[in-house]
């Protein structure tokens, strides 16, 4: 393989830069040519395709969203699409591709694969639901990103004793709100993976304020409601002067954090070695703190167990 290709897809994560800067410094370390696709799946399709030196990646690795910019596609789904991406980057002689996304990237690797065309997939959503690795790139620094702001909305909380709602991101998934819950002493923790109960919600306000305590963090994962419609119903039981947070987009950005720039580097590494010893369809992870290499396909069709979600009975336990 002489000439190899990178993108990002999907919502941008922190670290993406360092796995792209990884990638172009492992593959021109080994002598192959790198591209960068531009826009995603999208770019491709319209060959916005350009070569990358070991300068266009100077300077990136402490930089949040991906200089590469990302775009969602869901027309990559259809065929036609996929033979035109393939298209392109055979006008380059490009030979392999590596894609840093969530599930929707994953889908267009596989399809690619499948296709004849090796595609390896890196791990990047801060929404960290991917299976096959217990982390994804991104969710270290927005986890941070919502602790610090948990950390300044506690201080009015308390000044005001009031309740806050912070409805963080996730998509489907709860592992920025369990993790950011118990990092930030969340008195509860509201997540899709586990059934709650508004009564049990107001039992843990009610405690906390029993014990003295003059301020109260309900984190909320975006997947279960919105911040307003939880507060509404929070409502129905009691006035506990609530406030509601929407930390939005601002858990997308940032310099990344010092993990999510050391995964970036080895996913990257690893994924260009993988294309070099010929291989296509896989995805690269960190399982128990070892690099692991799962089937694209398989971890599609494999549903998610949500990693460490013991915290969330932890939580409940030291945090009241
Ligand atoms: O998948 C990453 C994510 O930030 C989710 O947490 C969130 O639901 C979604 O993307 C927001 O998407 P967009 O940036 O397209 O509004």
């Amino acid at each position: 393989m002489k000439r190899i290709a990178v993108l990002t897809s999907g919502g941008d994560a922190p670290g993406m830069n360092a796995a792209i800067r990884a990638i172009v410094r492992k593959g021109i370390y080994d002598g192959l040519e790198v591209y960068g696709i531009n826009y995603g799946y999208a770019g491709m399709v319209a060959g916005d395709i350009h070569r990358l030196t070991v300068d266009d990646v100077g300077d990136t690795i402490s930089r949040g969203g991906t200089i590469l910019y990302s775009a969602r596609y869901p027309e990559f789904k259809d065929l036609e699409g996929q033979k035109k991406g393939i298209e392109q980057l055979k006008k380059f002689g490009i030979e392999g591709l590596i894609v840093i996304g969530g599930d929707g990237s994953y889908r267009g690797g596989a399809a690619l694969t499948k296709l004849g065309f090796p595609t390896i997939g890196i791990p990047g959503t801060i929404d960290n639901d991917i299976v096959g690795t217990e982390y994804t790139l991104g969710f270290d620094t927005a986890i941070n990103t919502v602790l610090d702001s948990v950390d300044k909305i506690r201080d009015t909380a308390t000044s005001h004793v009031r309740t806050f709602i912070i409805e963080v991101m996730g998509r489907n998934a709860g592992d920025i709100a369990l993790w950011a819950g118990i990092g930030s002493g969340a008195e509860s923790i509201v997540i899709p993976e586990i059934d709650f109960r508004m009564e049990e919600v107001v039992k843990e306000i009610r405690a906390g304020r029993e014990r003295g305590k003059k301020h109260t963090i309900i984190m909320l994962a975006e997947g279960v409601m919105q911040g307003t419609e939880f507060a509404e119903k929070l409502k129905e039981y009691d006035n506990f002067h609530t406030r509601v947070t929407v930390l939005g987009h601002v858990q997308r950005g940032g310099s990344p954090s010092a993990r999510d720039r050391v995964l970036g580097s080895l996913f990257g590494y690893n994924a260009v070695q993988l294309l070099e010893e010929g291989k296509g369809g896989l995805c690269v992870g960190i399982v128990g703190s070892e690099l692991a290499y799962s089937d694209i396909s398989e971890t599609l069709n494999t549903k998610r167990d949500v990693p460490y979600l013991s915290l969330y009975q932890i939580n409940k336990e030291i945090s009241f």
